[in-house]
């Protein structure tokens, strides 16, 4: 375990989960490479010979991971473009979050701590108490007051977290548990800055590999907020090739909502360092963070892969959004229709009938405030010859 920015070592992780120098750790196996032979058993322990963890300790998992890769048939013209949706919202609470959560609340339990804690968006908090639940520990989790999906505070409270709400955006929320966390022994971090996370999330690159029949996916494409998934992607596309399981890397496009995107900035104004946005807006909840943790993992997985980061609107989110509902049966959050949204802006950067892996993180039914329903306005019939008169 060592520091992504300033390169120090750490035998075990400090109780805020950050180095020093502020920077985010990172895990690196330097020895033992896995094969594809020791790829066994399914989901996200399928891959427990390529994740930090030792056999010793008994996993806390709810079967996470192998989700879907559905081929669109509708979404775009199947000649020009093989693309592909990868349904994160399948996972046990219903987001990728739960492929890092088990990973993370294993180690929680190899080294005895009792209390997870995180500031989230939602499904964060919502992944963190069930594996609390599931582990018998506790969870306390920091969430934006009055800015989160309904379904996801449904979840934390019904798994029985500890939920404080916290007068600010995500960004403040963050701010207060760190430094509350960094001060106390107890508190175990699960945002994604822990590195443990992103071993987890990893996973998600080893099975859509799998799931191509051995293939490397031409481009991946994920909505990005604090940055750590698409940064697990790229880790979990760049060590089968350090392996030697894979040849090439996919090209890594990572999409921010236009009110939240201060890490498209950097990118799109060729910068090399991170301005945080004060007050960032989207109907994206999952994705309106001003000050992602992550961002230098992630510019440095879009530099290196040859990919990019842009921007979509929030009305190009929601007709994404419902494209993807309406037109192949997938219904999911905001968040993960960002991806979709972005494709109409690639179309001179992505060569025909290249295969492309959309991420959707989050399932549709978390966030149900952002779909209208007119439920006044419905037909209403109390009888056949009433259905009839209205067919
Ligand atoms: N999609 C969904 C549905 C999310 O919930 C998140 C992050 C992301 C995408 C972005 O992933 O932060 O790794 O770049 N949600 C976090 C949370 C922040 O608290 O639940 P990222």
């Amino acid at each position: 375990m060592h520091c992504f920015e300033c390169g120090k070592e750490y035998g075990e992780e400090p109780a805020s989960s950050l180095c020093d120098c502020g920077g985010v750790l990172e895990l690196v196996l330097n020895e033992n490479f896995p094969t594809i032979d020791d790829f066994r058993g399914v989901g996200v322990w399928r891959y427990s010979s390529a994740l930090p963890i030792s056999r010793r300790i008994q996993s806390v998992t709810m079967d996470e991971g192998n989700t879907p890769l559905i081929r669109t048939k509708n979404l775009v013209p199947e000649r020009e473009l093989q693309l592909f949706v990868k349904n994160e919202g399948q996972n046990p609470t219903g987001s990728f979050k739960d492929r890092g959560m088990t990973v993370a609340v294993t180690r929680a339990r190899g080294i005895g701590a009792n209390t997870l804690v995180c500031a989230s968006t939602g499904n964060t908090s919502a992944s963190a108490a069930a594996y609390a639940a599931r582990a018998g520990m506790r969870a306390m989790v920091f969430v934006p007051s009055g800015k989160i999906a309904g379904g996801k505070l449904v979840q934390a409270i019904i798994h029985g977290a500890k939920v404080i709400r916290v007068n600010g955006d995500f960004d403040a929320s963050l701010e207060i548990m760190m430094e509350e966390a960094g001060k106390r022994k107890d508190l175990y971090v699960v945002n994604s800055l822990n590195p443990f996370r992103i071993e987890g999330q990893k996973t998600g690159a080893f099975e859509i590999f799998e799931q191509l029949g051995k293939k490397v996916p031409d481009y991946v494409i994920l909505p990005v907020g604090n940055a750590g998934n698409i940064s697990a992607y790229w880790k979990g596309f760049s060590e089968l090739k350090k392996w030697g399981i894979i040849e090439r890397t996919p090209r890594m496009i990572g999409v921010q909502a236009a009110g939240a995107s201060p890490l498209a900035e950097v990118f799109l104004k060729g910068k090399d360092d991170l301005v945080k946005w004060k007050n960032p807006e989207t109907v994206a909840s999952a994705i309106r963070i001003g000050n992602p943790v992550s961002w230098r993992k992630a510019l440095t997985a879009v530099r290196d892969s040859g990919g990019r980061l842009l921007t979509v609107t929030d009305s190009e989110i929601l007709k994404a959004q419902r494209d993807l509902a309406s037109k192949e049966g997938i219904f999911v959050e905001p968040a993960s229709a960002a991806p979709i949204a972005a494709l109409r802006h690639l179309r001179d950067v992505i060569e025909k009938n290249s295969s492309v892996v959309c991420i959707a993180t989050g399932n549709g039914l978390k966030d149900q405030g952002v779909v209208p329903v007119d439920s006044e306005n419905l037909p209403l019939i109390s009888s056949l010859k009433e259905l009839e008169q209205y067919l």
